[in-house]
């Protein structure tokens, strides 16, 4: 792994504005090509995407959840649908690919909930079985875009053990 993709995993953050214009044809071809290669238990990518850019659409999407302005205010949508026997492990790792080959090519992203799947269902058009309970706000980060300002992380020697919980990682 580059030093360059290193300190992009590191420096990974949610970005909640973003500026006016589209995301270009180009860019969102490759973060779904990014998407697509993501691994999946036993490999069988039981997902979908829809990529959501109707303002109209957007909206109604944006009401399945409790704090989806970023979906309000980004150009693109993409809602990550868990087909039946999909995991929503799975669909984790898909969200992450899509963030950073988001981030490698200047496009932000947010991760959102959407609270009320069964809202989402009917916003979608899921078939029966199928559910969506995040989605991936996309847009070219505003000038003034700064990461929240909760967003760091725990140390180390709080979150990992050795051998057996409770057994510090590090003296
Ligand atoms: C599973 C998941 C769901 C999230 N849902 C939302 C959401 O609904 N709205 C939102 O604004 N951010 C959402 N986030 C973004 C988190 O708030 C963000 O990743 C966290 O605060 C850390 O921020 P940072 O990555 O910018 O440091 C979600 C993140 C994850 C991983």
């Amino acid at each position: 792994m580059s030093d360059e993709c290193y300190e992009r995993i590191l420096h990974l953050r949610a970005i909640r504005g973003y500026d006016d214009r589209p995301i270009v044809a180009d860019d969102l071809d490759r973060i779904l090509e990014a998407a697509r290669w993501t691994g999946s238990s036993k490999n069988r990518q039981n997902w979908a995407v829809v990529v959501v850019t109707d303002p109209d659409q957007r909206n109604r999407l944006a009401a399945c959840g409790d704090y989806t302005d970023p979906i309000r205010n980004a150009p693109v949508a993409l809602a990550l649908v868990q087909e039946p026997d999909g995991y929503e492990f799975d669909t984790g790792r898909m969200a992450q690919n899509i963030m950073l080959a988001a981030a490698s090519i200047g496009v932000g992203s947010c991760p959102i909930t959407l609270h009320r799947e069964d809202q989402a269902r009917d916003v979608l058009e899921l078939p029966a079985g199928s559910r969506c309970r995040y989605a991936v706000a996309l847009g070219y980060p505003a000038a003034d875009a700064r990461p929240a300002r909760w967003g760091g992380r725990k140390p180390l020697r709080e979150i990992v053990h050795r051998d057996r919980y409770g057994v510090p990682y590090m003296p």
